[in-house]
């Protein structure tokens, strides 16, 4: 495998995402309007693996990073080329990067619309389409469904009470994904029989809070667990990702104010990635675009 490529004038090296200062990184997702702070980079350098693209004097034209979850399988994200370097390669060449390191990993991503060629011809097919839900959380939630158990919240010192019902819901175990994102994360739960059936995070993300991951065993208990978020963020900007096309759970985020603002296509290379079965609970609300 070739280590540089030479983009008319720019020769450019892959270096390890952990090398580079935020501030660059920032300034890249800045550069193609992508909402995350510094802070957010940071989180995500300690949820996986990444590389970057850099000049021969340090300057970042690219990163792509990979999330491993157990053996067998990962997701790929913040695959990004500065616009003024895009269309000469260096999308290509950063992912061949990435797969060479996955080695045979079953791979999962969610798709740009301006990415989805490349993608497809590095031999990933789709699974679903995912709705990027973003505005100000409203003053009152609409009318809800009727609440069919208890809401509480989760310390986040007890995440074993959820880690098993998420594995279930994801199809892999991200137990050390989910105690990164707890960190500085609510939870709410909810419980029926004194067994816990759902639960949602919701942590500071870009221009304001994104509520997810949220797993539930239908739509009702996926309202009440995101609104159990909602009501204590009243005109702050929220961001739900979602594969939910319609539906109750569709419609109550629509009248609560958050409206889709673009579309990604969940991609997946290998072993198919989103397995829904009506007796077992599902991914309402994504971690995150990167994280699916
Ligand atoms: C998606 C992105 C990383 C691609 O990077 P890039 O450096 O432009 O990619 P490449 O030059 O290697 O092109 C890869 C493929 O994209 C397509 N492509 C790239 N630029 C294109 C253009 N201007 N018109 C049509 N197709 C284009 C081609 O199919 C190309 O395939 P080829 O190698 O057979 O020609 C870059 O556009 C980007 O950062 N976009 C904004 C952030 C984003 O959406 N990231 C994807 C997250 S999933």
């Amino acid at each position: 495998m070739q280590r540089s490529v030479r983009l008319k004038s720019f020769e450019l090296f892959a270096r390890d995402i952990n090398d580079v200062d935020v501030a660059l990184l920032h300034a890249l997702s800045i550069s193609v309007r992508w909402p995350h702070r510094p802070k957010d980079w940071d989180l995500l350098r300690r949820a996986g693996h990444g590389i970057v693209a850099v000049d021969g004097i340090g300057r970042v034209f690219g990163s792509a990073m990979w999330f491993p979850h157990g053996n067998d399988f990962a997701t790929i994200g913040l695959v990004i080329t500065t616009p003024r370097t895009q269309a000469q390669g260096g999308g290509r060449w950063l992912m061949d990067q990435v797969l060479e390191r996955c080695g045979d990993r079953n791979l999962a991503l969610n798709s740009t619309h301006v990415a989805y060629p490349l993608y497809v011809s590095l031999g990933f097919t789709s699974e679903a389409i995912v709705y990027m839900r973003q505005g100000e959380a409203p003053q009152a939630l609409s009318s809800m469904p009727a609440l069919d158990g208890d809401l509480g919240d989760l310390p986040n010192d007890t995440l074993s009470e959820i880690t098993a019902l998420d594995a279930r819901a994801f199809g892999t175990d991200r137990a050390r994904l989910l105690a990164l994102l707890a960190e500085d994360a609510s939870i709410a739960t909810l419980s029926r029989g004194g067994e816990i059936v759902g639960y949602s995070m919701c942590r500071e993300f870009g221009r304001g809070f994104v509520i997810g991951p949220t797993v539930a065993r239908n739509d009702q208990d996926a309202v009440h667990l995101t609104a159990a978020h909602l009501k204590k963020l009243q005109g702050r900007f929220v961001r739900v990702d979602t594969r939910e096309r319609d539906g109750v759970f569709a419609e109550f985020l629509q009248q609560s104010g958050l409206g889709i603002a673009e579309t990604v296509t969940t991609m997946s290379k290998g072993r198919r990635f989103l397995n829904r079965d009506s007796n077992e609970p599902w991914v309402y609300g994504l971690a995150g675009h990167a994280l699916s």
